[in-house]
């Protein structure tokens, strides 16, 4: 099965027929990318300036915006220059509503809106730990924010003004993932859990589900013979492409590449057509069971 499903989506808000749709619930529930080679994102003039790494402030990894509270973190500058790429970041999280509303009708209801990221840092050579080193394959999972069994959605946009693709390997199919992983993960410490919310280390309780999730995101980053020798594909999606994926699911690593745009949401796994394909279930299934 490819990894990638093509639409030919050319902007935000128009339109799309059924066959559109209907391809891209198809791949989304598949584990596959919709990728959209046509539809790019616009910088106005004005916000060209935003186009090198100097507004990081080095110790994120990425500048990230939250349209809940119009904030925004990772970031060097006054406050009128903050303004002004979050208002960027805004536009691009209304666009990317709009794009799932058209594209992804059936998801529409359910979806919750997560954070904004804007990542100008090249991605090779970036030293970092190895568990948060994103060149390494991985289903996402956040430390911080448990999902609670909810699907992660992103939407990426390779703005590069040079014309660079983002280099992109994607791995195997996430059940012979987890068949592989979970039998050698430990259960959560007692207590631990209680500790990390109480402490505010987690923003909610970290589910069974968000643990073990956790666990198989740290444990397939560590594993170098897993790495070197898993079955992956690699592709460079081009400059003003844009792409989604089920980043809980999918398998990714990013080799190489500079200057994204992603968009996170969350949804409940009931909003799927087949939810009996979520992370969650599989999780279920393989532990005999329930995690959430
Ligand atoms: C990731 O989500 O692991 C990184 C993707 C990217 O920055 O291209
Ligand atoms: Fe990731």
């Amino acid at each position: 099965m490819d990894c990638l499903v093509s639409v030919g989506a050319k902007s935000w808000t128009a339109e799309l027929g059924p066959e559109d749709r209907t391809a891209a619930l198809a791949a989304m529930e598949n584990g596959q990318v919709v990728f959209l080679p046509q539809l790019d994102f616009t910088f106005r003039e004005a916000e060209k300036k935003f186009l090198t790494p100097v507004w990081s402030n080095g110790s994120a990894k990425n500048i990230s915006y939250d349209a809940s509270n119009k904030s925004i973190r990772g970031m060097k500058g006054d406050s009128a220059i903050r303004d002004e790429l979050a208002a960027l970041l805004q536009r691009y999280a209304d666009a990317t509503r709009s794009l799932m509303h058209n594209l992804l009708p059936t998801y529409a209801l359910g979806l919750i809106r997560g954070r904004t990221s804007f990542r100008p840092v090249e991605i090779k050579g970036r030293p970092t730990k190895v568990t948060k080193d994103d060149t390494r394959l991985h289903p996402d999972s956040f430390p911080a924010r448990p999902s609670g069994g909810k699907r992660i959605i992103r939407v990426f946009c390779n703005v590069n003004p040079e014309g660079k693709g983002r280099d992109w390997r994607i791995g195997e199919p996430f059940p012979s993932f987890a068949a592989k992983f979970l039998p050698r993960l430990k259960r959560p410490v007692v207590g631990s859990r209680e500790l990390m919310y109480l402490l505010r280390v987690t923003r909610s309780w970290r589910t069974d589900y968000d643990h073990y999730m956790l666990a198989l995101h740290d444990a397939g980053k560590l594993d170098d013979e897993y790495q070197k020798h898993a079955t992956q594909y690699s592709f460079s999606f081009p400059a003003h492409s844009t792409w989604i994926c089920f980043t809980d699911e999918v398998l990714h690593a990013v080799d190489a590449g500079q200057y994204l745009l992603e968009q996170t949401y969350l949804l409940p796994v009931e909003a799927m057509a087949r939810p009996q394909q979520s992370p969650l279930r599989v999780l279920e299934r393989l532990a005999g069971r329930p995690l959430v």
